[in-house]
């Protein structure tokens, strides 16, 4: 899609959008999943989504990515509408989703044959995104002897590789013991902060919202609509233990509390 590149247009801009699920069943009930969601994020902007599970996460991002329809309401990137899949945007899922009979590089370099283009030009990219992430040293090797958080740093490179401007993450560290988590936030934060991506994060873990996040949208429980937004006002760049800081313990409790309120199905 072109790239309008004005900086008065929002990365990414979500209006009134809406998602019908056709019936699992053939007598079944269509699935409203999300019902009500508007929300923009600025370029470089990094906008963590938190909400119970099941509110409508993944499927807000499908519909970001267009690889899945809107039932009403638009969506826009660089102010162009999604209407199916674009290359703008890197993704990155909870599961790393690695090919296990391609090396490290090979697998950075995935996206890049698949949109057909040239390897030769990218290749320095893909050096550059494994040096970023410590990852330099196994580029030959094949997924399987990495670790889940390397798993995950390769899969990082992978959804940067063709630069798009917009990177988003649908929990990709779920999955990843409390210490690699922490690792991984910090390298996060650096990538963001050295690439300026404009990054919507999806989580649920408050603190890990709260540690990289510039805004946090606060979803209610589906059909989701967004409960509340917050503006973390903390100095960058945040180091492991600001999340013991009066400040920080107060973001935390009050996005808790929200998603309590949200649960329990209250305004
Ligand atoms: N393909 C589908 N068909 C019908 N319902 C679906 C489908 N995918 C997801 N859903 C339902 O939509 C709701 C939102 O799902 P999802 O976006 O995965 O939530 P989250 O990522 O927040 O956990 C859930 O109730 C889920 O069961
Ligand atoms: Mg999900």
């Amino acid at each position: 899609m072109p790239d309008k590149n004005t900086l008065s247009v929002p990365a990414i801009a979500m209006q009134q959008v809406r998602k019908v699920y056709p019936p699992l069943k053939r007598k079944g009930d269509p699935v409203l999943a999300v019902e009500d969601i508007s929300f923009t994020v600025a370029r470089s902007e990094f906008v963590s989504v938190v909400g119970p599970s099941g509110c409508g996460k993944s499927t807000l991002i499908k519909m970001l990515a267009g690889l899945l329809p809107i039932t009403s309401g638009t969506i826009e990137v660089d102010g162009n509408l999604v209407t199916g899949p674009h290359d703008d945007i890197g993704i990155v899922f909870q599961s790393p989703v690695l090919l296990k009979w391609r090396s490290v590089l090979d697998n950075v370099l995935f996206p890049i044959d698949i949109l057909k283009k040239s390897r030769k030009e990218f290749t320095q990219q893909a050096e550059e995104l494994l040096h970023l992430v410590g990852l330099w040293d196994f580029r030959d090797h094949y997924p399987s002897v990495l670790s889940g958080g390397m798993q995950q740093r390769a899969s990082l490179c992978r959804s940067l590789i063709h630069d798009p401007s917009l990177l988003v993450m649908d929990e990709p560290f779920g999955a990843l013991d409390a210490f690699t988590r922490d690792e991984m936030n910090l390298e996060l934060q650096r990538v963001w902060s050295q690439r300026r991506k404009t990054v919507l994060f999806i989580t649920h873990s408050i603190q890990e919202a709260v540690f990289l996040s510039d805004r946090i949208v606060v979803l209610s429980t589906r059909p989701s609509k967004v409960d509340s937004i917050f503006t973390i006002d903390l100095p960058r760049p945040r180091l492991l233990e600001m999340r013991y800081s009066e400040a920080f313990g107060h973001y935390t409790e009050q996005i808790h509390a929200r998603i309590m309120q949200a649960r329990s199905g209250g305004g």
